[in-house]
């Protein structure tokens, strides 16, 4: 065989796979049904105020049935935007097929590179000769990414000019994207533009959930990547016995996919960002803990061990968090009065004695004490005011940490002969794997959905599937207007109107399951091995969903209730 084939066998196959949707998908026929109006946690004066036209708006169902939905000809647009999720070209598919199967006429184009393709025009048309390839495949590649913000005056002008000949407009992305959709909806609505936009909850962080979304695509492949990663590394350190492996997990502000794969994998210790800022630990508080549970396993005879670190921890170490908050001030303010001063600041030492002066005593003792790689990296935010925390070595700031505790405790000892670490972060490797069955099925009856909601004339919704822990026959479709899922927050030092991000719930059973179990974890091995992804075989092994996912569900509907 002197050319091999393009793709592989597992790809060949993959293309064919033919994604499991809720009945009232099945058939073009379906009916949408309202119910309440869903209003938001917090802040409802103030985000009524700003989104007058779509605020309080019911949350819809789609039900199989009569429909009197439009089937003239649409044109819609989509976009990919933010970090890549396993699960997005399933969302492109799902909505191809749902505006072709109402008039084969409709047409769709995918904006390039993120939200700037629509604010720049930049887009292609999207076939079935195109999409075919990219069926349940993995990877945002079809139309690229970024992390572009709609937000001022000459962004929304250029939104309006791209999409005032469209129908409609699909937003595929995480909280900050889904705020871009509402934000473009509201300004379209003012404009009086046909325009609908729809979004379809992205992350493979798992934090884009509330009472309606129960958890966004992406999460599930991505976990499921990571933990068999984990066990193969559990696996590693029980037959090597010499080192303990600290690995950081993608995951910008909350712990879910941390929490996700100490439940699949069992680890020694995983630290849950969630718990560090509710019982107020400091970085020398969890440095204490980490060598506890070092010297009590060293004692035994176990000079190894595993422990997960949420790439998120550092934003909720009191300290750090403080520290973060007055950076995004100063940077605010520095950029609002036109200064630009500290990016104008060519060397390091300038930027820290600039800072040395702006921050209190307290933050600039904080920052002065951290290693120069993260000092940098801090002063970094993206333009939705996020601090790009995947590039922050975390896991090797607590090896450095924990080695020099163990020192102190043991000036006696050579380091090496208590504390082998070695260090990884597993993040980008998780984000665009081939989507999990349930990421392909979920995906893709998204997009069938977003498609729905779009001939329905909605706008300003976020298209959700509810009872996901359940067989696919079980799953109902629907719509959540996005001025419920909103609060507002302090970005670059202003109160701003975003999609609020959901942290890991102390009281939840995801967490207490595995806060029940942690301590025989921190002692023995009782590593689990989830394995690969599996795609053919049995429904529990190819088709089961997160642990999250199970234990939220068990959680809500106890037996026999
Ligand atoms: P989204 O919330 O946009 O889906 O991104 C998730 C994520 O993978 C985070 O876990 C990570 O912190 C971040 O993206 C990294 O972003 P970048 O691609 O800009 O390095």
């Amino acid at each position: 065989m002197d050319n091999l084939p393009q793709f592989s066998a597992l790809q060949n196959a993959r293309m064919v796979y033919r994604p499991k949707l809720p009945p009232a998908l099945r058939q073009p026929n379906v009916r949408i049904e309202q119910g309440e109006p869903a209003l938001p946690y917090t802040d409802q004066a103030k985000l009524r105020e700003l989104f007058p036209r779509t605020f309080g708006q019911p949350v819809v169902t789609l039900a199989a049935g009569k429909s009197g939905l439009s089937t003239a000809p649409l044109k819609v647009g989509v976009v990919l935007s933010g970090g890549p999720a396993p699960g997005g070209h399933n969302v492109i598919a799902g909505l191809f097929d749902v505006l072709k199967a109402a008039n084969k006429d409709s047409t769709l184009i995918g904006f390039l590179k993120g939200p700037k393709g629509i604010i720049d025009n930049k887009f292609r048309e999207l076939t079935a000769d195109f999409i075919a390839p990219h069926r349940n495949t993995g990877g945002f590649n079809m139309l690229m990414s970024g992390r572009d913000k709609i937000e001022k005056p000459a962004d929304l002008a250029g939104c309006e000019e791209t999409v005032k000949g469209l129908d409609g407009l699909v937003i595929v992305g995480g909280d900050d994207s889904n705020t871009n959709a509402a934000v473009l909806a509201e300004h379209l609505m003012a404009k009086r533009l046909k325009t609908r936009v729809i979004g379809v909850p992205k992350t493979i962080d798992g934090d884009m959930k509330n009472r309606e979304i129960e958890t966004s695509f992406g999460f599930d492949s991505a976990c499921k990547t990571y933990a068999e990663l984990i066990g193969n590394i559990c696996r590693d350190a029980q037959s090597s016995v010499k080192y303990w492996h600290f690995i950081r997990l993608m995951g910008r502000a909350a712990s879910h996919i941390t929490l996700e794969c100490a439940l699949q994998t069992h680890p020694n210790v995983a630290l849950i960002s969630e718990e560090v800022q509710a019982q107020e630990l400091t970085l020398s508080a969890i440095v204490d803990r980490l060598v506890d549970t070092i010297l009590k396993r060293d004692h035994a005879g176990k000079k190894y061990g595993i422990a997960l670190v949420p790439e998120g921890l550092p934003e909720f170490i009191p300290e750090i968090r403080g520290l973060i908050h007055e950076l995004g001030r100063i940077l605010g303010e520095d950029e609002h009065a036109g200064m630009l001063h500290l990016a104008s600041l060519h060397s390091h030492e300038e930027r820290v004695h600039y800072l040395s002066k702006r921050l209190t005593d307290h933050s600039a003792r904080v920052y002065g004490q951290l290693p120069t790689a993260i000092q940098e990296v801090l002063l970094k935010p993206d333009s939705h005011g996020n601090i790009p925390l995947s590039q922050v070595e975390t896991e090797r700031l607590l090896i450095d940490l924990v080695s020099e505790k163990i020192g102190d405790l043991h000036p006696d000892k050579k380091i090496s002969d208590l504390f082998n670490p070695l260090s990884h972060f597993l993040g980008y490797e998780g984000r665009c794997g081939a989507p999990s069955n349930f990421d392909a099925d979920y995906g893709y009856t998204l997009g069938c959905t977003a498609g729905q909601l779009i001939r329905a004339g909605l706008t300003s919704y976020t298209a959700h599937v509810r009872n996901l822990a359940q067989p696919a026959e079980q799953w109902i479709a629907g719509g959540t207007p996005i001025t419920a899922l909103m609060n507002l927050e302090m970005r670059g030092g202003r109160a701003k109107p975003v999609v609020r991000k959901s942290l890991v719930d102390l009281h939840g059973r995801p967490f207490k399951t595995f806060a029940a179990q942690r301590d025989t974890w921190a002692r023995e091995d009782a590593y689990a091995f989830p394995g690969p992804v599996q795609y053919y075989g049995s429904p529990e092994v190819c088709d089961a969903t997160t642990l999250t996912l199970q234990l939220e569900w068990d959680s809500a509907h106890p037996r026999g209730k």
